[in-house]
């Protein structure tokens, strides 16, 4: 059996490390449905898939609250209210390539444009265990952790994140069991995870067991070191981990899908599509494509959209003669940002947060 199928994945299913299946959908096949199907969700993982007796599993909740919760999944499903609601997952290494093209980035997972799916996710939302709990007054952060056990720098220690209260405290916020309709499959979370709208992947924790209501963000490796950027300057040998740049929302960014990368098109009105993500809350305003490297934009037109918490759709059609060119894609959201142009500022020595305009080479013949 393949590694794919193992975990439920199709055959031709982009895998970027063996180890712990870290996979994406290649574009061709990830843009041929708004709505990612689980065959095709990429993964990030940084251990092993835990295996959860559903029976067995307990979610906690601790910390500054009024009553500890120790809730099982019947008393989670049965005993809260439900929502359901689509988002657009990425993971913040999301074309690490292109940094890595201009500066090599040692020992990080090769990712390109595929660690992005969108799902529709069925949860309880996590304000309302929250409430059941009693935050008190002094809280400001809600730490998440796993049952996953990752192993670093010879300590073995569980997954996990935080988010600032008042994100944890948003409707969006959704302690999910379902995917698209089903149950989490146990490479997403089974039989639980935290899906955070519009936050970088990391603080979507998976088979989530413990929340942590706190006065600081999470000390876990993966907030207090992992999942920080640093100015170019800065590299793994002069890093001081508290100066960095603690992750949160996802950047703004748009990617061509179509005409693929290094592909042969037919000269003329060439069709081009792709997607683009707001960030913060904020929405898609307008996606520009240039042919000529930035000199003259035209407008796409968005042709899918769910909510602010998804990516968008878009597509236009350029006049190309017969040579070599580069189409670039910029996305500008409800709040007036615009896509950096370059990757150079954006450098950091873990690759995060790419979101330069996106560039694809093409032959016209
Ligand atoms: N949760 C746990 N427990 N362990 C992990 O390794 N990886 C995180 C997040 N939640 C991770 C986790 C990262 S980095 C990302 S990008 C998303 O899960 C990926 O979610 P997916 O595998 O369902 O696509």
């Amino acid at each position: 059996m393949t590694l794919s199928a193992r975990f439920g994945k199709r055959p031709e299913q982009l895998v970027r490390e063996d180890r712990f299946y870290n996979s994406g959908p290649p574009p061709e096949l990830l843009r041929q449905a708004f709505v990612t199907p689980k065959e095709l969700f990429f993964t990030r993982s940084h251990a092993a898939v835990p295996a959860v007796d559903p029976a067995a599993y307990r979610l906690r909740v601790s910390g500054l609250v009024d009553h500890e919760l120790e809730l099982d999944l019947q008393q989670l499903k049965a005993g809260m209210a439900h929502r359901t609601g689509a988002a657009t997952l990425a993971c913040a290494g999301l074309r690490r390539d292109e940094l890595i093209a201009y500066r090599p980035i040692p020992g990080e997972v090769v990712w390109g444009a595929e660690p992005v799916s969108n799902g529709i996710w069925t949860g309880v939302p996590l304000r309302e265990v929250l409430r059941k709990a009693g935050v008190q007054s002094g809280a400001r952060h809600v730490e998440f952790l796993g049952l996953d056990i990752v192993e670093r720098h010879g300590k073995e220690f569980a997954f996990g994140g935080s988010i600032p209260l008042d994100k944890a405290m948003s409707e969006e916020v959704l302690l999910a069991f379902e995917m698209n309709g089903e149950p989490l499959p146990p490479v997403h979370g089974f039989p639980v995870r935290v899906v955070v709208p519009g936050c970088i992947g990391a603080r979507s924790v998976k088979w989530v067991s413990e929340i942590i209501v706190t006065d600081a963000p999470s000390e876990n490796y993966f907030q207090a070191h992992a999942y920080k950027t640093f100015p170019p300057e800065i590299g793994p040998e002069t890093v001081n981990w508290k100066e960095g740049f603690m992750l949160h929302d996802l950047p703004l960014n748009s990617v061509i899908w179509e005409p693929l990368a290094e592909a042969r098109v037919a000269a003329g009105e060439v069709v081009v599509r792709g997607w683009a993500m707001a960030t913060g809350g904020a929405t898609i305003r307008k996606v520009e494509l240039s042919a000529d490297d930035g000199r003259t934009w035209q407008g796409a037109e968005l042709t899918e959209q769910a909510n602010r918490w998804t990516w968008s759709f878009w597509e236009s059609q350029v006049n190309l003669p017969r040579g070599k060119h580069t189409l670039i894609s910029r996305a500008t959201d409800s709040a007036g940002q615009v896509q950096p142009e370059l990757v150079a500022p954006l450098w950091n020595f873990k690759g995060y947060m790419n979101n330069a305009w996106h560039r694809v080479n093409v032959e016209v013949v």
